[in-house]
């Protein structure tokens, strides 16, 4: 028995984690490149479903971890720390924002961004107490707590999890006449992903946003941007509303925003809407902990110089011109923007369970989702020789 499949043993046999895990048991990594226990390298072109988006250890932001562990990792939320306001003021900027309310996971953002528009609801536009409600898209992935999956569609995540929690409303993902049925008075929100990643990277049909923000502005209603997996320069912009000229009311951010090496998510919004909270009224043991702030911050000062903005953007339209060369063959369609590509294949060529395993097969990380769809979402750091080589291994394994 091999070292990796010593370990798979044992994982399945004590885990009740349940992520269809590929036969793959990673034990170092470097930039865009995984080793598993066994010594076989492999380009990772999921990172970490976006939260690698500078790529393995990035020196840098293991620098900044080193740092200020050798200063101080966690206080009391009963105190300040040195690294907490500038994080705060430097988020909000990169976000063009106010205020920030840090977290750990993406979820727990989420459920920050559903509870702080509840309250901004009641508090500022005079909502009944109760009867706040929060219009969603179907096909959703906002995260795994008992509230999120209470408005997913997705049978999985949803199934033997209720009872449910009220006051949401599902509508077609980019139907914007469906949208506007569903906003009336009691409506405190829009939350949407501006690209729906779990989903299989759909991108909503063009004017669909700019109308969502236009029809939130009319109708006094905080549109929710959830950029957990789409934001922080995978799309070639800072956030993927970018491209369409939108400003939301609330940014949701995480996975990416701790470089892949502590969890660090965010609500980033006005005044307005983040002041309605008083001390003690929301927070985490965790949340904006110093070793996040200091990871982050490095994180921030990386998206500032819009290096890797570029990259995604110029490396993106690579990596989709090239996609699109093998569309009317085995791949039935490609989606997505920047390094971030959905790719339906013909199911006649196999599902994305066996399109990802012959990859892997390959020396290439990738995930399906849905059948017959995979994901591709390789660091921004990759070279376009790492990726022009990924390339080959997926044609090669459609069959050439
Ligand atoms: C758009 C989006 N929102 C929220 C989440 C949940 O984040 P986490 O797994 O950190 O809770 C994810 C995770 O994939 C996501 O893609």
């Amino acid at each position: 028995m091999s070292t990796s499949e010593r370990l798979i043993a044992a994982s399945e046999a004590r885990s009740a984690h349940n992520y269809h895990p590929l036969p793959v048991v990673i034990a170092s990594a470097e930039g865009a490149w995984v080793t598993d226990a066994d010594g076989r390298r492999y380009l990772d072109m999921l990172a970490g479903y976006s939260a690698l988006n500078f790529g393995h250890r990035n020196q840098r932001l293991i620098d900044a971890a080193k740092a200020q562990l050798d200063r101080v990792t966690l206080t009391s939320r009963a105190f300040h720390h040195d690294r907490f306001g500038e994080f705060c003021e430097q988020l909000a900027e990169l976000c063009g924002m106010e205020m920030v309310l840090p977290m750990n996971t993406g979820a727990e953002a989420v459920e920050t961004a559903v509870k702080t528009a509840r309250k901004w609801g009641y508090r500022v536009k005079g909502v009944p107490d109760g009867r706040a409600k929060i219009v969603v898209a179907d096909n959703n992935f906002h995260g795994r707590t008992t509230t999120i999956v209470s408005f997913s569609t997705d049978p999985e995540a949803r199934a033997d999890f209720g009872p449910y929690t009220p006051g949401f409303e599902i509508v077609p993902y980019g139907d914007l006449a469906a949208l506007e049925a569903a906003v009336d008075e009691e409506t405190v929100a829009v939350l949407l992903e501006p690209i729906q990643g779990e989903a299989g990277v759909l991108v909503p049909p063009a004017g669909y946003l700019p109308g969502v923000r236009e029809l939130t502005h009319s109708r006094n209603v905080l549109m929710i941007a959830d950029e957990i997996q789409s934001g922080l320069g995978r799309t070639g912009a800072t956030f993927a509303l970018e491209h369409e000229g939108v400003q939301p009311d609330m940014y949701v951010l995480g996975k990416a925003l701790g470089g892949g090496v502590v969890p660090v998510s965010a609500v980033v919004s006005s005044r307005d809407v983040l002041g309605v909270y008083r001390p003690g009224e929301h927070g985490s043991t965790f949340g904006g902990n110093p070793l996040a702030c200091a990871v982050a911050l490095e994180v921030i000062a990386m998206l500032r110089t819009g290096e890797f903005q570029q990259r995604a953007k110029e490396l993106g339209e690579h990596l989709h011109h090239e996609l699109g060369v093998l569309t009317g063959g085995a791949v039935r369609e490609v989606r997505g923007r920047g390094l971030w590509a959905g790719v339906d294949i013909d199911p006649a060529h196999g599902s994305g369970r066996e399109l990802s395993e012959k990859l892997m097969e390959r020396g290439v990380l990738v995930k399906d989702t849905h059948g017959s769809t995979i994901r591709i979402a390789p660091p921004l750091v990759v070279t376009k020789e790492d990726l022009d080589w990924g390339l080959e291994q997926l044609v090669d394994a459609l069959g050439g």
